[in-house]
């Protein structure tokens, strides 16, 4: 399976920083072979001028978050369609920030994560535990528990589909502390466990990817993306710079050739 890059933009840059930004990514990324899927997701008010931009791009689209229904009278959501309208391919799901400020529930990223396969967009669903939960060793039960419900309502993905899990513990996002490899490890054995439980040992190799993200940078990404590990990374703070993005996109490649 081809390893992926996908960098969330958060909140953190205007529209006409995102262009500036893709405009940099897209001509840095044109000598680079299709080696790696990458993905980056702006806010989405960046997101008609991004697709402009990235028309006949290897960079493909990715939105931070998406509402469930495909219309209706849900002021201040975004659908799947409005996103597919936009050229958008991949969305992330679940993401701790918007569990911890948004009081996003597990059984809202359920229908979220079983309309947008339903939509044809690739989902990438988030678990993570809490420092606290680690301190309490609870880790394993957290993310297992995390995972069986967002994937409660969705079917086994099917041909030419996938559906990724992104690995982020929660201490671990933007501040330069990384999971251990070590740690990182098991629990991406622990989330395929729970994946080849759900879907079966093919469907969890073949049409399931597992992400690790959590202050990766340039340095520590060949610990977790790996051919023996992480199939991809799902980066913040080094995803925002083309030329860190870059340099994450190197040494996926140099791990995987
Ligand atoms: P950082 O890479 O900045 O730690 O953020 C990770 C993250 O939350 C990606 O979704």
């Amino acid at each position: 399976m081809k390893p992926i890059l996908v960098a969330n933009w958060k909140m953190q840059l205007s529209q006409a920083e995102s262009v500036e930004r893709l405009t940099a990514l897209r001509l840095g990324v044109k000598d680079f072979g299709y080696a790696v899927h990458m993905v980056v997701c702006p806010s989405f008010t960046a997101l008609e001028r991004a697709k402009e931009t990235l028309i006949t791009s290897k960079i493909q689209l990715g939105a931070q978050d998406m509402f469930w229904a495909e219309q209706g009278a849900f002021t201040g959501e975004v659908s799947p369609t409005q996103l597919r309208e936009l050229g958008v391919t991949h969305v992330i799901l679940g993401h701790s920030e918007r569990r911890e400020f948004l009081g996003e529930t597990d059984k809202m990223v359920a229908q979220k994560v079983e309309s947008a396969m339903a939509h044809g967009l690739t989902p990438i669903v988030c678990v993570g535990e809490t420092a606290h939960q680690r301190n309490d060793n609870q880790q394993e039960s957290v993310i297992v528990q995390e995972l069986e419900r967002a994937l409660q309502c969705t079917p086994p993905p099917s041909e030419n589909q996938m559906l990724y899990v992104a690995y982020e513990p929660m201490w671990a996002i933007g501040t330069g502390e990384p999971a251990s490899p070590a740690q990182a490890e098991l629990m991406r054995q622990v989330i395929v466990r729970t994946l080849q439980e759900k879907f079966g040992a093919e469907l969890a190799a073949h049409r399931c990817g597992v992400l690790y993200g959590g202050s990766v940078d340039a340095e520590n990404i060949s610990h977790y993306v790996r051919p023996d590990s992480y199939q991809g990374a799902l980066v913040g703070g080094a995803g925002l710079k083309p030329e860190t993005f870059l340099a994450l996109l190197t040494s996926i490649k140099q791990q995987f050739s």
